[in-house]
């Protein structure tokens, strides 16, 4: 990094400050000049500046000569002001001026440009005046503007009207090498459009054409020694994007980037595209680096005629994504050609075969053979098992991601791979193939998000170059609990994404031993402590908890991130949107997020529940700052009674306060809950019932409150006097129900004591309970005092969720809501 001296040069203050003279200690000078009303160019700016911005102003007219004293500028920038007119001497003395850009201006390109007025800038190397033709004129409109006084132009963009004729003139721009149009009014280009066109013309971009535009089949002609044609989101349709490349037939190309040009054009019967071998006849005899097809609309690729390309080891990168035509006819075929592209680097083929939401297209292009990438976000059958695939050894990025119904494949053998990036994620597949690699292997980036951890856990071999490992939303939960191993053929990552996981709890030992590890996301899960497994990784310096329902954060983990960051010198921590309270058991935390010196996000102000204000919330930030008023009685007796015991409640509180206010809390909730059902139902537990209510005479009112509330909520309820099947033997029943129930709840009322079942009910649940069926036992009491609670109950004490039945109705609404968090 270079330093930055800044100054502010007050001699005139009033109209100097306006811009901000910026200078690096080689003596390189700016003057930043933007969005400051300015209406002509300063002229009290030091001379020696290199670079001139005045964006964002209100410059119109250019009279003469205001520039002549800026003799060694380099860098212009006068974008989005109102110019209409410049002088003939506009520029009078930029000789040394390299770029400029007048885009977003009112300049026309027949009447704004005199003759001369580029003269002066023979050294211009870029002119931008794209983005000023606003109106979509009907007249043909010739292109008088002076271009070939820049007689060393290399890059110009530049707007396509309507009916567009450049002259003679273009074609003394002997270095003109790449040709961005912008504002494409064009309708309809002919064979003879472009033929002004200089000859060494290597790129054409041609973006921002809304409605459909017509192309003759040799409208490219002109330009033969074209190496990289952009048409990205244009309005052309890919049939006759495949089309026009008639006159580049047999030629070396580096990119062809005809993403997303497909629209529908009813008039012209053009529709999705079905891949024929015809459309494929001119583009199959180019030798291309980077093909990008997609999001196109492909729906069919008839005869394999993806396949047709004669050069295929020609590509370095191909991206496919995007479409909806489904590889399961020719997917062995294609696996057997995409070995062929043995130059191969790069390879795309996701967000098939639906239209996604939100697809993210990677923006890759080749230039002067280096390979450039970006990623890009937009807004906008049966099953064939694959036995095996070998990818082409350089191949370094490989990205299938958002795939619906597609091939199954068994595996992927890497042999003397370059792979780097390996991304296969978001697949709705029940087969995830096992990789093997002969060789080395330097991948340093896996992602595998969105499929069951269950399938792809132990699938790869021990990767030690690995970095970075993505594994959101695989529903790690499950695996965590049962499965000790699951990162240790990762062992020396140093980012670790597992958010989206509905986690709860992290075992001691559930993630192996991580030396190595930086960055922990575990955002987005539903822990309700920080898990103690973290304390033992010493080289964490990045954690994230948002999104999750942490109550506080304990002493030894607030310990462990003290010590993190005397040791590295830095720690980032984010607690955004947890469920914390702020009481006196939770002061010294509280106090905690204000002291440390951590990195936090939202400024270490989060939003905390509060008991002593009638469970209001307030955020964290103001608490610190009237600490005094809150904690100061912390020690009196008052609090001691509500002390720790009821923190567990008040936790569950919470979350169901944020429930109600949290839409998105909600939908976990209703995720967490299908994915249960789906979990249960691959381990074959199929509950008929989601609650068993036991209950006694005086709890019938109640249990008919209950079983309304909770069916309206879509649960099902097994209670004695409604579901138990006639005739069969009362304990079988009673065991059977509870057996075929998710849950059960003990209502607990004076009678209880009267009720000979309730200890056989108690047996029973504790025996489901162990028998890890039983997922909750909550009892609810109800106008009986806690000591008054049959003995029996002590045996399972420790399992289960206690709700006192309130007498307030505020507080019924909560405790409702309460139990229907249990039971979710
Ligand atoms: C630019 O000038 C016009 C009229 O000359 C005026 O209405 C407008 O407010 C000016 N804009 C700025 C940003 O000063
Ligand atoms: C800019 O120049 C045009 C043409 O010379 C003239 O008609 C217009 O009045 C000028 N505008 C200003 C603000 O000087
Ligand atoms: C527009 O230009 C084309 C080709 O130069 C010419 O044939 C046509 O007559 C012109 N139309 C008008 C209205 O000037
Ligand atoms: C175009 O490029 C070629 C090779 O780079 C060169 O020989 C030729 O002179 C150039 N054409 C023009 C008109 O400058
Ligand atoms: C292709 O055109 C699009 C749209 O103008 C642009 O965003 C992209 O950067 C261009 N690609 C290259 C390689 O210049
Ligand atoms: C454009 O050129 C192609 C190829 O030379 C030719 O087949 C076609 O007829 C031409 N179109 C027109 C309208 O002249
Ligand atoms: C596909 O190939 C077959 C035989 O090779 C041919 O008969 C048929 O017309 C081709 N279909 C298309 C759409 O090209
Ligand atoms: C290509 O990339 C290499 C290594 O990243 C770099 O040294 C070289 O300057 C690049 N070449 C061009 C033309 O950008
Ligand atoms: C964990 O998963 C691996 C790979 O599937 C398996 O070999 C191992 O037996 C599993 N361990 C447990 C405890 O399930
Ligand atoms: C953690 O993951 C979430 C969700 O995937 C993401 O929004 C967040 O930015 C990540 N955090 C960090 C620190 O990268
Ligand atoms: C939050 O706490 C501050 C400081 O005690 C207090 O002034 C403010 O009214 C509280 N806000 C709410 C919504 O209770
Ligand atoms: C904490 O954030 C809230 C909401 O953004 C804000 O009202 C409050 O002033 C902040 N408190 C502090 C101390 O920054």
């Amino acid at each position: 990094m270079e330093t930055f001296w800044i100054i502010f040069v007050n001699l005139f203050v009033c109209v100097v400050s306006k811009c901000i003279i910026k200078q690096t200690h080689h003596g390189y000078k700016e003057a930043l000049c933007m969005n400051q009303g300015l209406t002509s160019v300063p002229t009290y700016l030091p001379h020696d500046i290199r670079k001139l911005d005045l964006s964002y102003n209100n410059i119109s007219n250019i009279t003469g000569g205001e520039f002549s004293i800026y003799v060694n500028l380099q860098d212009l920038n006068m974008n989005r002001n109102v110019l209409e007119y410049l002088e003939p001497s506009a520029f009078h003395g930029l000789r040394l001026l390299r770029r400029l850009s007048m885009s977003k201006n009112n300049l026309q390109l027949a009447t704004s440009y005199p003759l001369g007025v580029f003269k002066p800038l023979y050294n211009l190397l870029e002119l931008d005046i794209s983005r000023n033709m606003k109106d979509d004129s009907k007249n043909n409109i010739s292109y008088k503007i002076p271009m070939n006084e820049l007689v060393n132009i290399q890059e110009l963009s530049i707007d396509l009207v309507a009916k567009p004729y450049f002259g003679k003139h273009f074609r003394d721009l002997k270095y003109l090498q790449k040709i961005r149009f912008e504002f494409c009014h064009v309708r309809y280009l002919h064979n003879y459009s472009f033929n002004d066109m200089p000859e060494n013309i290597t790129e054409l971009h041609m973006s921002a054409c809304y409605r459909f535009v017509f192309m003759e089949t040799n409208v490219l002609g002109p330009f033969s020694n074209l190496k990289t044609l952009n048409l990205t989101n244009s309005n052309i349709h890919l049939t006759q994007g495949l089309k026009i490349l008639y006159p580049l037939q047999n030629k070396n190309m580096d990119n062809i980037l005809f993403r997303g040009i497909t629209n529908n054009v009813a008039e012209l019967d053009l529709g999705s595209v079905t891949l024929t071998t015809a459309d494929m006849k001119y583009i199959s005899t180019i030798c291309v680096k980077t093909l990008d097809l997609s999001n196109n609309d492909i729906v069919s690729i008839k005869n394999q005629s993806l396949l047709s390309f004669k050069f295929p080891e020609c590509f370095e990168n191909m991206l496919l994504s995007g479409n909806r035509f489904a590889m399961n006819n020719f997917a062995i075929n294609f696996f057997i050609f995409l070995g062929k592209m043995r130059n191969l680097k790069l390879f795309d083929y996701s967000y098939m075969p639906i239209e996604f939401n939100n697809p993210v297209y990677l923006n890759v292009y080749t230039k002067d053979n280096n390979q450039s990438l970006i990623e890009e976000r937009e807004d906008g059958g049966d099953v064939r098992i694959i036995p095996v695939i070998m990818p082409p050894s350089h191949l370094e990025y490989l990205r299938i991601t958002h795939i619906m119904g597609v091939n199954g494949i068994k595996k992927i053998i890497l042999i003397k791979s370059r792979l780097r990036h390996f991304e296969i994620s978001y697949m709705d597949t029940y087969i995830f193939p096992k990789i093997s690699i002969v060789g080395n292997n330097h991948i340093q980036y896996l992602d595998i998000s969105g499929i069951n951890s269950v399938i792809t856990i132990g699938k790869f071999p021990v990767l030690k170059h690995l970095r970075t490992l993505i594994m959101k939303e695989s529903k790690m939960y499950d695996v965590l609990r049962t499965n000790k191993t699951i990162l240790k053929w990762f062992p020396n990552i140093r980012t670790l994404d597992i958010s989206y996981n509905f986690i709860w709890n992290i075992p001691s030992d559930g993630l192996g031993e991580l030396r190595l590890l930086k960055h922990l996301n575990l955002s987005h899960n539903m822990l309700e402590s920080v898990p103690d497994v973290l304390i033992s990784f010493e080289s964490v310096i990045e954690l994230d908890l948002s999104y999750n329902l942490l109550t506080t954060l304990k002493r030894s983990i607030r310990n462990w991130i003290e010590k993190q960051y005397e040791k590295h010198g830095q720690f980032r921590l984010y607690l955004n949107k947890n469920s914390f309270i702020c009481s006196c058991d939770t002061k010294d935390f509280i106090l905690w997020i204000s002291k440390n010196k951590a990195m936090l996000d939202q400024k270490g102000n989060y939003t905390c529940w509060m008991p002593v204000d009638k469970g209001r919330t307030n955020y964290t930030g103001n608490i610190v700052n009237a600490y005094q008023d809150y904690f100061v009685e912390c020690d009196d007796k008052i609090w001691l009674e509500i002390g720790s015991s009821l923190l567990a409640s008040i936790i569950f509180i919470i979350i169901c306060a944020t429930l109600c206010y949290n839409l998105r809390r909600r939908i976990i909730f209703w995720f967490y809950r299908t994915l249960r059902r789906m979990q249960e139902e691959s381990v074959n537990v199929n509950f008929e019932y989601d609650v068993y209510v036991s209950y006694s005479d005086d709890g019938t009112q109640f249990v008919k409150e209950l079983t309304d509330t909770v069916e309206n909520c879509g649960l099902k309820i097994c209670c004695e006097d409604r579901d138990f099947l006639a005739g069969e033997p009362i304990a079988d029943e009673r065991a059977r129900s509870i057996h075929l129930s998710r849950h059960i709840i003990f209502l607990v009322t004076p009678s209880i004591v009267q009720n000979e079942w309730s200890r056989f009910e108690i047996e029973r649940a504790k025996f489901e309970k162990l028998s890890k069926e039983l997922q909750k036992i909550i009892v609810i009491t109800k106008d009986i005092s806690l000591d008054e609670i049959p003995v029996e109950f002590a045996t399972i004490w420790n399992q289960v969720n206690l709700i006192v039945w309130p007498n307030e109705e505020e507080e019924i609404a909560v405790a409702w809501k309460k139990l229907l968090i249990w039971l979710f």
